[in-house]
């Protein structure tokens, strides 16, 4: 009687056993069909991607042969005037007034060129350094040019750079006209 018992026992162990493993198997041969029906799209999707991979490439190549060439321009026709009349606040290179050292007008400068440098930094050339997309900062330069605004009316008071001429406001639109222009075009 016990024997049996345990010999029942056996046996239903091995079924049950068996019954895992088949049950496995099956599973695994599922995977397997699902794998290779869909290998064939997955194809399709690599190559497709591959391609917008190509492509997205080939427009960053044109974006930056414009930046080139838009900064070429810059080199030659505004980076002196920005140089003249910006980089005290917008850049790297600071040529502290001479009533820099009065107390209280220390902090004053300070905090105006940390907040301008945030806004827009010349230091790197075109595209600059900024939180804004170069076409928006073109658009912000070309109102400057048009409405003037920069330097900020007090330091132009205080004799710490000059105003922009007439000519410099001119050559400011031209370039900046003919940048956006340039990456309006797609
Ligand atoms: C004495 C410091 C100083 C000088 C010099 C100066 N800026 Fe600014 N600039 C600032 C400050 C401060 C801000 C941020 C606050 C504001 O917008 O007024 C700013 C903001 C800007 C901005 C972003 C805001 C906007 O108007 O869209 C641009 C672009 C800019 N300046 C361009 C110029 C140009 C171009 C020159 C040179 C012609 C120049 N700045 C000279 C201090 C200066």
């Amino acid at each position: 009687m016990k024997r049996k018992f345990l010999f029942g026992i056996l046996v239903l162990s091995i079924f049950t056993i068996s019954g895992f493993s088949h049950g496995t198997e099956k599973h695994d041969n599922d995977k397997k069909k699902v794998v290779q029906k869909k290998e064939q799209p997955l194809h399709d999707n690599l190559e497709k991607s591959l391609e917008i991979k190509k492509a997205s490439k080939e427009k960053e190549i044109v974006l930056k042969n414009k930046y080139k060439k838009i900064n070429k321009e810059y080199l030659q026709n505004i980076k002196p005037i920005f140089e003249a009349k910006c980089f005290n606040c917008h850049s790297n290179t600071t040529n502290y007034p001479f009533y820099y050292k009065i107390p209280g007008i220390k902090g004053m400068i300070d905090k105006d060129i940390k907040e301008a440098k945030k806004h827009i930094d010349f230091s790197k050339d075109f595209p600059f350094i900024s939180h804004e997309t170069p076409i928006n900062d073109l658009k912000s330069l070309n109102k400057i040019g048009q409405e003037g605004g920069m330097p900020p009316l007090k330091y132009i008071i205080a004799h710490w750079d000059s105003k922009l001429s007439k000519k410099d406001k001119e050559a400011m639109i031209e370039w900046t006209k003919n940048a956006i222009e340039l990456l309006g075009k797609d």
